[in-house]
């Protein structure tokens, strides 16, 4: 599958001490999101206490950055039997325009990659999103117990596929060091407007 993403941003991996983003992004969700990602009637201290183990060593997640602000994230737990845990979230604003399937894009590939051959994902039957999103891997979906259950099946790894991944995480890498000289461009264009701004007064 290739990427259709429409929104501008970066897509990259998430380091262990970037807990502040990630928890600053599930916190912005709105209710109804954050329903279908954690529960109902969640706390914001029960989702920062998620967040600070959320990057541990059992997890991969990719992001998708915005100035470079985090608007969507993809996590990958690994579990055992070559199984993974995945869960998927995009901030209102940056939803339908390919976020969320580009982010699963990746994980998926960096899942094959780790041996993984199975990712499952549990959602609210109302999240036609999500499913729509797990069918477009070819998803099995099933629905027991009042919840959806999405599986997923990973190809092995293989030459390509590790290509394919150490040439998206340079390129991630290019993309962020790019964006972030952008940002200093921007910001010291703005910083010289508001400069001028008060000298002609
Ligand atoms: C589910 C979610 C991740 C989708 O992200 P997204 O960036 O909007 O996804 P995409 O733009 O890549 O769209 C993927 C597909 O889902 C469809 N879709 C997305 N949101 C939809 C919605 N609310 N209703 C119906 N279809 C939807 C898109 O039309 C697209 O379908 P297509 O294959 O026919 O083109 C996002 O809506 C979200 O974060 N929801 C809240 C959190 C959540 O429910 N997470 C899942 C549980 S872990």
């Amino acid at each position: 599958m290739t990427d259709e993403l429409t929104a501008s941003g970066v897509i990259r991996k998430l380091m262990p001490w970037e807990t502040a983003l990630l928890c600053e992004h599930f916190l912005r969700l709105d209710p109804e999101a954050r329903n279908c990602r954690f529960a109902a009637g969640v706390s914001d201290d029960t989702i920062t206490g998620y967040a600070d183990t959320a990057l541990g060593p059992d997890a991969l997640v990719h992001g998708f950055l915005v100035d470079g602000v985090l608007r969507g994230a993809a996590e990958l737990r690994l579990l055992d039997d070559n199984a993974a845990e995945v869960a998927v979230t995009v901030e209102d604003a940056w939803r339908l325009t390919g976020v969320g399937t580009a982010l699963f894009g990746r994980l998926l590939l960096t899942a094959r990659n780790r041996g993984v051959r199975s990712l499952a994902m549990t959602c609210l039957p109302a999240n036609r999103g999500m499913q729509r999103l797990a069918a477009r891997f070819d998803g099995k979906i099933t629905y027991a117990s009042g919840d959806v259950f999405a599986d997923v099946s990973a190809q092995p790894a293989n030459p390509l596929s590790l290509w394919r991944e150490a040439w998206r995480d340079g390129s991630s890498v290019a993309a962020t060091v790019l964006d972030a000289q952008l940002n200093l461009l921007k910001r010291a264009r703005k910083r010289s407007a508001e400069l001028g701004g008060q000298d002609s007064r």
